[in-house]
């Protein structure tokens, strides 16, 4: 059985797309140990409490400063002791001393297809922003192992989503994470369990 903990910072659409492929049987060998948020208002803690599933809020506002804030994350991840951390819009760089502990035991779902629209100051609507000011047709979502850059390590999987006439940056959002982020995360996880 693996053992995951999903790290959230916002509303958790991708969170519930790992419960549901739980549920559905999508996802086999894996049990969700707990979800943490670096902010406590975070709509995805409702829904792992919803789901009956251990919710943490771990906030740097609560630490006089990074590295106490860092320590006191990565205490709180060792006490899971989790197989594989799952970073499910995770806002947050994580503490070096975490990717080092948890080499090629940490993914994320990124937004785009990886090597385009990634790395510092892409997240969340700005990579959407940046494909429809490039005009790009095809953009995506990518699943990738986490290293010490910014979206920079081994991708796991990708799936190509159709760029429309008249996008907005929210329109083409909802329709990469119906379409592909919702789709490859779960699928990413499963072959993790069982291979
Ligand atoms: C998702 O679109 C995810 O790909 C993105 O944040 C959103 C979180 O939504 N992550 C990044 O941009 C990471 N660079 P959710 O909280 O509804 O799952």
């Amino acid at each position: 059985m693996l053992k995951i903990g999903v790290m959230v910072s916002g509303g958790g659409t991708n969170l519930q797309a790992i419960i549901d492929a739980m549920k559905s049987g999508v996802i086999t060998n894996t049990e969700i140990k707990v979800v943490i948020s670096n902010n406590k208002n975070a709509y995805a803690l409702e829904r792992a409490k919803n789901a009956g599933i251990e919710a943490v809020c771990v906030s740097p506002k609560d630490f006089p400063d990074r590295a106490a804030f860092n320590e006191a994350f990565l205490e709180k991840v060792d006490e899971y002791h989790l197989d594989l951390i799952v970073l499910a819009g995770f806002l947050v760089t994580l503490p070096e001393a975490m990717i080092q502990r948890y080499r090629n035991r940490i993914i994320n779902i990124h937004p785009s297809l990886i090597p385009s629209f990634c790395g510092v100051g892409y997240y969340g609507l700005k990579v959407h922003e940046g494909a429809l000011k490039r005009g790009v047709k095809i953009t995506g979502a990518t699943v990738h192992y986490v290293d010490e850059g910014v979206d920079s390590g081994p991708i796991i999987l990708q799936k190509a989503v159709e760029v429309k006439e008249g996008d907005t940056p929210e329109i083409l959002q909802r329709r990469v994470m119906e379409e592909a982020e919702w789709i490859i995360l779960p699928q990413a996880i499963n072959m993790i369990a069982n291979q």
